[in-house]
């Protein structure tokens, strides 16, 4: 299961490719909007260096296969629409979970389930993964929306699973199955 080389994956909308040092403006850019973070497990950034230490850690995890971060380029030119990744991969156990966000200006394209067909199919067709869960907020319907139209099930709640800004989250457990991948 290794993702080195990653390949080139794309449709006729959008296409994902690693990140780059020089995408720190753009990630900082999306992770600082508090509509893009509404419902994030950590506050908005605030500064360059933590997008610069995101695509750092991002580089060193490519390089182990322990996750993989990638942009979401859409449309002309190189800059990003948004990321998403899949992270935490227990090779052994053939899992590993999926992340994703959009800046505003792309919500309500179906933009997301899209990107998201091409990681999944990667996951599951090259990575060899049996199982792609996600955490999602209760209150956090489009997520959902894209998720349940991917063919992943809610599994449970999971209560108070994160701290942001003083409060507790609860969070939904979303699973895909690779039997229940359809692509
Ligand atoms: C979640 C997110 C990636 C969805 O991306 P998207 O490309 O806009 O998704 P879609 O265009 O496919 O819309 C998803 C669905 O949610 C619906 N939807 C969108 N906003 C909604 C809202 N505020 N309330 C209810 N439904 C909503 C859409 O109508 C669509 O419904 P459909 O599946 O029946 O067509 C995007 O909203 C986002 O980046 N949010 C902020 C970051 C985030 O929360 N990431 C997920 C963390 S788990």
């Amino acid at each position: 299961m290794h993702h080195a080389d990653f390949p080139d994956l794309s449709t006729e909308r959008l296409r994902l490719r690693t990140l780059r040092a020089d995408d720190a403006p753009d990630l900082l850019a999306l992770y600082a909007d508090p509509e893009v973070m509404r419902h994030w497990i950590h506050p908005p950034w605030t500064a360059l260096a933590q997008a610069q230490a995101a695509i750092n850690e991002a580089g060193r995890d490519l390089a182990s296969g322990a996750a993989l971060h990638l942009a979401i380029i859409a449309g002309p030119g190189d800059r990003l629409a948004g990321s998403c990744a899949l992270y935490d991969i227990a090779h052994e156990h053939r899992r590993a979970t999926l992340g994703y966000l959009l800046a505003e200006t792309y919500w309500g394209q179906g933009l997301a389930r899209e990107a998201l067909g091409l990681l999944l199919g990667h996951g599951f067709a090259t990575l060899g993964l049996e199982r792609i869960e996600a955490e999602v907020t209760p209150h956090n319907l489009a997520s959902q929306s894209v998720l349940a139209r991917l063919g992943f099930r809610r599994e449970g709640r999971l209560h108070a699973r994160w701290r942001v800004g003083g409060a507790t989250r609860d969070v939904d457990l979303w699973a895909l199955l690779r039997q229940g991948w359809a692509a």
